[in-house]
């Protein structure tokens, strides 16, 4: 089974977040899974060097992201969604961990290698009340034959999630997901995103979190290719999604997270990150 590397290893940086988040007593969900696909993939996350702040800053992005998409893919599971697709599910465990409303089909699409180390951790692990299908593929080519060669239907509303991935991918790769997922997005579908504003990653400076990772801050930086919008909602629009996109940190505050300002990470907090929720028009 090979280590996630190069974009991969990005998903162990979530599933480290997540980790965290499970072990504490107000968490926002629980992950049992998340620790040990960083165990396995032969990382030991630096967080003992992380002060309490820095860890507050690093934990309520995806903490935040992570509860608000599970509340929303739910919603649009029982809205009559009976598709659930994850572009770049990496090590996103919704198939196991949510309680899915109605029967639902969750596909997961990543590359060849990340599928294989994720199934190699699940092993044989059954999913909830969910069929759950992997479909390995590269999201930059031609993904959506392999997706219903697996059997996707397209004249069925569909609940997509783009967590974590956009800013992965080259601008014209972007464009060409987008217009695919609105060919084969059915009246009722619904997507949830994140959309982050890249130049925020310099803030990352010297992080402890880089030392001894699986990826260094510079490598990191190299793959951050797409630059969020800077109004999200017209973005989506200009797809046929109608958009709702909130702030971070007005989700959090929500969720009752407040980052403190002194965090020295701080500078990754403020109007750079947003959570989409759209609807097919
Ligand atoms: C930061 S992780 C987020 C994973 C997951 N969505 C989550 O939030 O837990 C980014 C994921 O996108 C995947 N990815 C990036 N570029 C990709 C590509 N061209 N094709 C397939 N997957 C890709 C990576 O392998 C990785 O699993």
């Amino acid at each position: 089974m090979s280590r996630p590397h190069g974009v991969g290893a990005t998903a162990v940086f979530v599933a480290a977040a997540r980790a965290l988040e499970s072990e504490r007593a107000d968490r926002l969900f629980d992950d049992v899974w998340a620790g040990e696909f960083v165990r396995r993939s032969g990382w030991q996350p630096p967080s003992e060097q992380l002060d309490g702040d820095d860890r507050e800053v690093l934990t309520t992005w995806v903490a935040a992201r992570t509860r608000f998409l599970d509340e929303y893919v739910t919603v649009a599971v029982r809205s009559g969604c009976r598709q659930v697709v994850l572009l770049g599910a990496g090590l996103d465990t919704r198939a196991f961990r949510l309680s899915w409303p109605q029967p639902v089909t969750v596909y997961e699409l990543d590359t060849p290698d990340m599928v294989e180390f994720k199934s190699g951790v699940l092993g044989d692990a059954a999913p909830g009340a969910v069929a759950r299908v992997v479909v390995p593929v590269d999201l930059r080519e031609n993904w959506p034959a392999a997706l219903q060669d697996a059997g996707f239907r397209s004249d069925l509303p569909t609940a997509w999630i783009l967590e974590g991935l956009l800013m992965y991918l080259p601008d014209d790769a972007v464009d060409a997901l987008m217009t695919r997922v609105g060919e084969l997005s059915a009246p009722g579908s619904a997507l949830g995103a994140t959309i982050t504003d890249i130049d925020v990653a310099a803030a990352l400076d010297d992080s402890p979190l880089f030392r001894d990772s699986p990826i260094s801050r510079e490598d990191w930086l190299a793959m951050l290719r797409w630059n969020g919008p800077a109004d999200p909602v017209a973005w989506f629009d200009s797809y046929g999604w109608h958009a709702t996109a909130v702030p971070v940190d007005d989700l959090a505050e929500r969720y009752g997270r407040t980052v403190p300002d002194s965090a020295r990470l701080g500078r990754l907090r403020p109007g750079h990150r947003w959570l989409v929720s759209a609807e097919r028009k």
